[in-house]
């Protein structure tokens, strides 16, 4: 299903951050969302996945199940990082979650607490957490932070033989990203901030 949304509007007390933000995001396309820090990706994402309610106007055909990947890694921390993976899958496959990890170059560090990885290893683990999970919409918000070339490449390589045609949204604030994840489409987010701050 299409998800369709129409017309929302979301303030945080006096900021508004959406107005009357309409858009159409087709089953199964890859959705890039860029725009400047600040302007609101991540709200939208959050509204998209349910986190946040609009003030005004409806989001609809979202699916039941969603995979995230939110700014933060949100691990458990004392837990490792096929730890981290069992705790969220509704079918656990062992042998699949280890192949994903290893395939993201954290094959030596697997069963080591989350608290104890880097912040690259740390980001790969909560990324492959989410491409793992079977929800029919993934929503990465900046995936490859902290993640240097050659693994940022590896995994945007991973996410597209992960992406098993799911609607893809991926926040990034990097250009290269797209042709990278084959990303033809962008949400385009108006900078309220930017207007607000001209008046
Ligand atoms: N829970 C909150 N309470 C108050 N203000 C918030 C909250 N969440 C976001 N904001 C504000 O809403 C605006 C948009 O934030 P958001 O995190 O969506 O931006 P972003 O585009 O994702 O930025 P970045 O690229 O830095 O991650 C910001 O001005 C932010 O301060
Ligand atoms: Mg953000």
């Amino acid at each position: 299903m299409d998800i369709f949304i129409q017309n929302i509007s979301k303030s945080y007390g006096e900021k508004q951050v959406l107005s009357h933000f309409s858009c159409v995001i087709p089953q199964g396309s890859c959705q890039a969302v860029m725009a400047p820090s600040g302007t609101g990706k991540t709200t939208l994402l959050r509204l998209i996945l349910g986190l946040e309610q609009p003030e005004e106007g409806s989001i609809s055909g979202i699916p039941a199940r969603k995979s995230a990947l939110f700014q933060e890694d949100r691990l458990f921390p004392q837990l490792s990082a096929l730890k981290n993976l069992r705790m969220t899958m509704p079918k656990w496959n062992e042998e699949e979650a280890r192949r994903l990890l290893s395939e993201l170059g954290l094959g030596d560090c697997l069963n080591q607490p989350v608290s104890t990885l880097s912040g690259g290893q740390a980001r790969r683990a909560a990324l492959a957490r989410a491409l793992l999970y079977p929800g029919e919409l993934l929503a990465l918000d900046e995936p490859f932070t902290g993640l240097d070339e050659a693994s940022r490449l590896r995994a945007a390589e991973v996410i597209r033989r992960f992406r098993w045609g799911r609607t893809l949204l991926l926040v990034t604030h990097r250009e290269e990203d797209l042709p990278l994840l084959e990303i033809a489409e962008r949400i385009a987010l108006p900078s309220l901030q930017a207007c607000q701050n001209m008046v």
